[in-house]
C-alpha cells in the first residue's frame, strides 16, 4: 500500500512516464501479489484486476458495478451530462440517442469526405520525413470535426478548433488547479471557447441556416421533431447535453483513432508477411475496379483481412491499457472483496498478452482472429454497456486510409524505438518517423 496518504502515487506516476508505461507498475505488483492486488493512489484504495471473469463482472453491467471512474479533471472538462460522467438510465438514454448518427448507415454519407482527405493527406507524404502520429492526428481531427459539425477541413475555423481541442485534451492528465497559467485553467478556458462556438452553430441552425448532414444536425432535428410530435422528454437532448456529448465524442474518438492508425502502420512496417497479405487483399479490390473509379462503400465493407489486422493492432498495442470503474457497492472478484467507492481497474494489457489465449503474444499475427474468440478475452473496443460507440467510424477511417497507403506507397521507418508516450492513450513516443516513396 506504500506510505500513508500518498500510498504508491509516486511509483505509479514514475512508471506512467517510463518507456513501457503503467504496465510496468502493474507487472511488478502482479509478480509479488498475484492477479488481483490492492494499492493506494492519490489517497484512494485502488484495486487492479485482470482476466475474463473479472472482465465479465466489471464490464457486463451486472451487479451494478459499471460506474466509470473518471478523474476530477475529466469530469470538470466533459461536463455533468457527458456519456462518461453519467450512469444507469441516464447513460442508457444518451447511448440510444447517439447510436443513430454513429451507425453504419449514417456513416455512409461521410464516406466520400474521408476518402478525399485520406488521398490528400497521403499525397503530401513522399519526400521529407513524415511523423505518422502527427499526420494521423491531423487527418482524424479533420474527419471527426466534419462528421460532428461540418467544420471545413482547412481555414481559420478549423485552426481555432484545433488549437482549442489540443488545450482541452491536455487537461486530462493535469492537476485540476483553477489557477491562471496552469494547464487545467487553460483547458477550461479553451472548453468555454469551444462551447461558445457550438452555441453559435446551434443557434444559426435553429434560425434556418441551410441543412447539414452531420451529427449535430441529426440530434437537433430529432429534438425538433419530438417537440412537434409532442413526444417524450427522454428522447430529447438539452443544449448542455448536446455540447457535453459532442465534446465527449471528439475527445474519446480522436486520440484513440490516431494511435490505432499509427500503430497499425508501424506493425505493418515491422511485419512484411502481414503487409504482403494486406497488399494482396487491397490489390484484388483495386484490380476488380475500373482504373479511373473511386473506392466504393461496398469495397470498404468487404475487407476481411484488414479487419483482422485492425484487431491484431488493437490487441498488441492495447491503446486503452486499463479500464477504470468505481464500485457502487461491495462486490467480489476472484475471491477478493472490493468495497464501495474503491477504484477498480481492469488491466487489459495482461489479458491481451495472455499466452493461453494468444500464443506467442509478442508476435503480430492477424490470423489469430481467423476463429471467434471466447467472450471477454479481446477488448479492443471494450464490451458491455460501455462498449465503444465509435467503433464503426474508427474502422471506416482506418480501412480507407490503409487502402490508399497500401495501393500507392511504400515506406521505411527512420527510428525503431517502441517506447510509449506518457499519456492515457498508448502512443509511440517517437511518433513513428518514416520516409515514403510512391510504389
Ligand atoms: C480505434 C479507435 C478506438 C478505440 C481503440 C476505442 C476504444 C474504446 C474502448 C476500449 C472503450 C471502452 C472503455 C471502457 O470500457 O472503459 C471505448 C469507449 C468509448 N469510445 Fe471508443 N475507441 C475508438 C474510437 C472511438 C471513436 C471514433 C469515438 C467517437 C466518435 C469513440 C467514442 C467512445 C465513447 C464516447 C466511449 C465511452 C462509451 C460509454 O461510456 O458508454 N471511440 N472506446
Amino acid at each position: 500500500m506504500g506510505w500513508p496518504l500518498i500510498g504508491e502515487t509516486l511509483s505509479f506516476l514514475s512508471d506512467f512516464s517510463s518507456p513501457s508505461g503503467i504496465y510496468s507498475f502493474i507487472k511488478k505488483r502482479q509478480h509479488s501479489h498475484g492477479r488481483v492486488f490492492k494499492t493506494s493512489i492519490l489517497g484512494r484504495p485502488t484495486v487492479f484486476v485482470t482476466g475474463r471473469e473479472a472482465s465479465r463482472i466489471l464490464l457486463s453491467g451486472k451487479d451494478g458495478s459499471v460506474s466509470l471512474n473518471l478523474s476530477y479533471a475529466g469530469k470538470q472538462v466533459l461536463g455533468p451530462t457527458s456519456l462518461l460522467t453519467t450512469a444507469g438510465e441516464e447513460h442508457k438514454q444518451l447511448r440510444r440517442l447517439i447510436a443513430e448518427p454513429l451507425s453504419v448507415d449514417s456513416l455512409k454519407r461521410h464516406f466520400r469526405f474521408i476518402d478525399d482527405w485520406a488521398i490528400k493527406t497521403l499525397e503530401g507524404w513522399p519526400g521529407g520525413p513524415v511523423f505518422v502520429l502527427e499526420e494521423a492526428s491531423t487527418f482524424t481531427l479533420k474527419v471527426i470535426s466534419s462528421i460532428m459539425m461540418s467544420l471545413e477541413p482547412a481555414g481559420g475555423e478549423q485552426d481555432e478548433f484545433r488549437a482549442n481541442f489540443k488545450l482541452i485534451s491536455s487537461t486530462f492528465a493535469s492537476l485540476p488547479l483553477k489557477i491562471p497559467g496552469t494547464t487545467f485553467h487553460r483547458g477550461i478556458q479553451a472548453r468555454n471557447r469551444m462551447y461558445a462556438m457550438l452555441d453559435s452553430m446551434i443557434s444559426r441552425r435553429r434560425n434556418g441556416e441551410h441543412e447539414h448532414h452531420d451529427f449535430l444536425q441529426t440530434l437537433l432535428r430529432k429534438h425538433r421533431k419530438e417537440e412537434e410530435d409532442g413526444g417524450d422528454d427522454a428522447n430529447k437532448l438539452t443544449d448542455t447535453q448536446l455540447k457535453d456529448n459532442v465534446l465527449t465524442l471528439l475527445i474519446a474518438g480522436h486520440d484513440t483513432t490516431t494511435a490505432a492508425l499509427t500503430w497499425l502502420i508501424k506493425f505493418l512496417g515491422d511485419n512484411p508477411h502481414a503487409l504482403q497479405n494486406l497488399r494482396e487483399e487491397h490489390g484484388r479490390i483495386r484490380n476488380a475496379r475500373n482504373s479511373s473509379s473511386y473506392l466504393t462503400w461496398s469495397e470498404v465493407n468487404s475487407m476481411p483481412y484488414t479487419n483482422k489486422v485492425i484487431n491484431e493492432t488493437l490487441r498488441k498495442a492495447t491503446i486503452l491499457p486499463w479500464f477504470s470503474r468505481k464500485a457502487p457497492q461491495d462486490f467480489a472478484v476472484d475471491g477478493h472483496t472490493i468495497k464501495r467507492d474503491w477504484s477498480v481497474n481492469l488491466d487489459v494489457v495482461s489479458m491481451h498478452h495472455d499466452a493461453d489465449v494468444f500464443p506467442d503474444p509478442e508476435k503480430f499475427d492477424p490470423s489469430r482472429f481467423d476463429k471467434p474468440l471466447k467472450p471477454y478475452s479481446f477488448l479492443g473496443f471494450g464490451s458491455g454497456p460501455r462498449m465503444c460507440p465509435g467503433m464503426h467510424l474508427a474502422k471506416l477511417e482506418i480501412c480507407i486510409f490503409i487502402h490508399h497507403l497500401i495501393c500507392r506507397y511504400k515506406w521505411k521507418p527512420l527510428d525503431e524505438d517502441s517506447s510509449l508516450h506518457a499519456t492515457l492513450v498508448r502512443m509511440p513516443k517517437n511518433k513513428y518517423p518514416i520516409i515514403v516513396e510512391p510504389l
